[in-house]
Parts: C-alpha cells; sequence; structure tokens
C-alpha cells in the first residue's frame, strides 16, 4: 500500500541526502525557507527601515495565525515568542502568587530550561514549586499529578509530551482537575504540536507554548504562546517589554498593556526566524495532523516490533495513546552507536538516561525505519562504536 503522506518527501530535500530520522530535535527545512529568505533579504535590502511596517512588526501575530489552526487556536490568539524559556517566564511573571494560591505544579520528568526558570524564579515571586516524581522515568502517573492540584495550585505548568520517553500526558484530565480547583495550566508542547492534534479550545488550557523547529520543521528561533481571550483580558506579565505596549512607537514613561496577544511579546522580534518559521507549519496542515498522527502511531510501532526483535531495551510507551512521536531504544553503548549512525548520514539523537532516540516524521519511509534498526545492529555487531565512545568527552 502506498502511504500518501511520502509525496511530501519531495518538500524536504535533506531526506534525498541522509536518513533523517530526528525531526524530535530540528525538523528537516521545508525547500521553500531559501526563498522566504531571500524575501526577507531583499526587503531588507530595498525597504531597508520601512520594512518594520511593511509587515514585520505584525510577523510575531502573522507567523503565530500559521500555527494557530493546528492547536485549535483562532486567528489573533497565539503570538511568537524567541524560545520556549522565554514564553514560560511571561506565563510565571503574569500570576499573583498571594491569598493562599502560592503553587506551582510541575514533574519531574518536564524540560530542564522551563524547571530551571520556574525554580529560580518561583520563590522570589513567592510561589513554590511542587513537582511530582516518576516511578520509571518515563511517564508520570495522572493520578498522583491530579492529587498534587488543589486549592493552593496557582498554575499547572507540565509538558503535554515528556521530552525524554514521548510520553503524552493526560492534558485533558489535568486541565478538568485544575478548573475544579481554580487553577490555570500552561502546557509545554512543544513535543506534541506539529506531530498530533491539540485542541487548546476542548482542553480549556490557559497558556501553551511550543516551537517550530522541531515536528513543525520551522527551524530555530520561532516559538509560539497561545493564550486564552480569557487569560488576556485579565492577566498580564511582568516580564515585559515595548512591544507588549498599547502603543510602543510613543515611547510613553508608564506601561499600558495592549488589550490583546501582544501583550505577551518584549521586545524586537527575530525577523529572519519568523520568515524561515512560515513553510513548515503550512506543509504540517497541507499534510493533516490527523494523518501526520496516524503514520507517527504506525512508525514509532514499527520501530517497537523491530528492536523486540533484537532485544533492545525500548524506553518509549507501548501504548499507542501514550507514546509521542519519539521511540527511545537505550541499546548498550547508545552513545557510541548514535555517532557511528551519525557518521553514517543516519541522523538521530542521543540523550543520557533514554539512549537513540529516533523520530520519523510524515516524510518518513518505512524502510528508513529498517535502516536503522539494522544498522544499530551492525554497529553493535561489528563495536565500530568504540572510537566514539573512547573520544566522548573531549572536544570535537
Ligand atoms: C518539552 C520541551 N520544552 C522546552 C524545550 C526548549 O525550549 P526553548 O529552547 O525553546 O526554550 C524543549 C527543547 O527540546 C523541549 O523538548
Amino acid at each position: 500500500m502506498t502511504d500518501p503522506l511520502l509525496a511530501f518527501r519531495a518538500e524536504f530535500p535533506i531526506v534525498d541526502r541522509t536518513t533523517y530520522l530526528v525531526s524530535n530535535s530540528l525538523g528537516a527545512m521545508p525547500r521553500g525557507v531559501p526563498d522566504r529568505l531571500a524575501e526577507y533579504v531583499d526587503q531588507w535590502a530595498d525597504l531597508g527601515v520601512r520594512a518594520w511596517a511593511k509587515g514585520w512588526w505584525e510577523m510575531p501575530v502573522s507567523v503565530g495565525n500559521e500555527i494557530a489552526p493546528l492547536i485549535g487556536a483562532r486567528p489573533g490568539e497565539v503570538a511568537m515568542i524567541p524560545n520556549v524559556t522565554i514564553a514560560q517566564t511571561a506565563v510565571l511573571s503574569a500570576l499573583d502568587y498571594s491569598g493562599g494560591r502560592d503553587t506551582i505544579v510541575m514533574t519531574e520528568l518536564d524540560f530542564p530550561s522551563v524547571r530551571y526558570v520556574y525554580d529560580g524564579l518561583a520563590t522570589r515571586l513567592g510561589a513554590r514549586i511542587v513537582a511530582v516524581p516518576s516511578d520509571n522515568g518515563i511517564g508520570i502517573d495522572t493520578q498522583r499529578v491530579l492529587d498534587a492540584i488543589d486549592e493552593r495550585t496557582k498554575l499547572v505548568a507540565i509538558s503535554h509530551v515528556l521530552f525524554r520517553s514521548a510520553f503524552i500526558m493526560d492534558a485533558a484530565a489535568i486541565c478538568r482537575r485544575a478548573r475544579e480547583v481554580g487553577a490555570l495550566v500552561s502546557l509545554d508542547a512543544f513535543h506534541s504540536v506539529g506531530v498530533m492534534p491539540v485542541d487548546v479550545k476542548a482542553l480549556g488550557v490557559d497558556f501553551l507554548s511550543g516551537g517550530v523547529l522541531k515536528w513543525l520543521c520551522g527551524g530555530p528561533g520561532g516559538a509560539f504562546l497561545y493564550v486564552s481571550p480569557e487569560a488576556t483580558a485579565s492577566l498580564a506579565p511582568s516580564f515585559t517589554g515595548w512591544q507588549a505596549h498599547e502603543r510602543p512607537f510613543g515611547f510613553e514613561e508608564e506601561m499600558q498593556y495592549a488589550p490583546n496577544i501582544t501583550r505577551w511579546l518584549n521586545g524586537t522580534p527575530p525577523i529572519p526566524s519568523l520568515f524561515a518559521a512560515i513553510e513548515g507549519p503550512r506543509i504540517v496542515r497541507r499534510a493533516g495532523i490527523e494523518n501526520v498522527r496516524a503514520k507517527s502511531v504506525r512508525q514509532t510501532a514499527r520501530l517497537i516490533e523491530l528492536a523486540d526483535a533484537r532485544g533492545y531495551e525500548v524506553t518509549a510507551p507501548r501504548a499507542a495513546e501514550q507514546r509521542g512521536g519519539t521511540v527511545a531504544l537505550d541499546v548498550p553503548h547508545a552513545y557510541g552507536v548514535a555517532q557511528a549512525l551519525l557518521a553514517n548520514d543516519v541522523i538521530v539523537d542521543y540523550r543520557p538516561g533514554a539512549g537513540i532516540r529516533i523520530g520519523p516524521h510524515f516524510y518518513t519511509s518505512d524502510a528508513e525505519l529498517e535502516r536503522v534498526v539494522d544498522m544499530i545492529d551492525g554497529v553493535l555487531r561489528e563495536e565500530s562504536w568504540k572510537p566514539f565512545e573512547a573520544k566522548r568527552g573531549t572536544v570535537t
């Protein structure tokens, strides 16, 4: 049976040259991106400073509108922010932790960068963090998260899909519980948007952030922040800047927050990154996110099957409904094996505690899945991981 999504391979030049299985880290570049960047360069060259008024200032929202349909948001509800750490900092800084609502519920498997900000800033803002532990390093028991959310909870700030294991958190149950006790939810959806359907309205989430560089094939420098209209109407970040002002070009002494999503912006937006970010989300929308998810479930299941047949340790959830787009294989000498694959143009990554992460995407062929597992086999058999392990830790 032919896979209609393979037609999209033509959009991604790198898949002709490599076995590209690392969309969990950096999605392949769409072939339209150089034209977009040329557009940016031409505008800068021809219009000079006038380019700002010809659309550049609007780009955090106009590019956000490209993402909005992929998360069930309406136009004008998503702003582009340089990275998720900054987006989460804005969220954290918008809340008041007094009056007995001083708790932020997280998990111990959330992305470290986000945890560093929360751990570092929360106490200064008068909040305390409750990080729900994991029993197995792969997932977090939903009931434990629900039990941690109570009348003291101001914010639940968790990953939608855990970065190491691709474990899908039960965001619907967590949002429901948060609503029951009057707490807000901020989802870090870096590992869900672009590889599975996400619906901010159905979830009733207050904030949702993610980036375009992985599953959305939009390159670095483009992250996005959805804020519910209710939260935008009632909250404003103290981590802010002139682009959040209602009249940024008034250069007024006092802050007056814009009444819309732009109140979540801060300083000058990274325009080249925003040009680069446009193509990927459009292609994902054309492919159809339901189709992308169906293929991802099928291909990650196939990877697990291939790994099981060889007795490799799989650190990804086995239940399809709990498994995101990545399969991690904790094979012996995983670091060295991953380097040997990279040296042979089979592109994967390695994470301590997870092993070799393999992230097929809608442009991945089934033959590529066989290839990567066969190659892992070969590297282990021939011990060609050895020179890479020997060099580990040295500057390369
Ligand atoms: C779940 C998750 N959150 C956040 C980040 C990083 O966010 P940023 O570098 O955009 O601040 C990553 C990066 O891999 C991630 O996987």
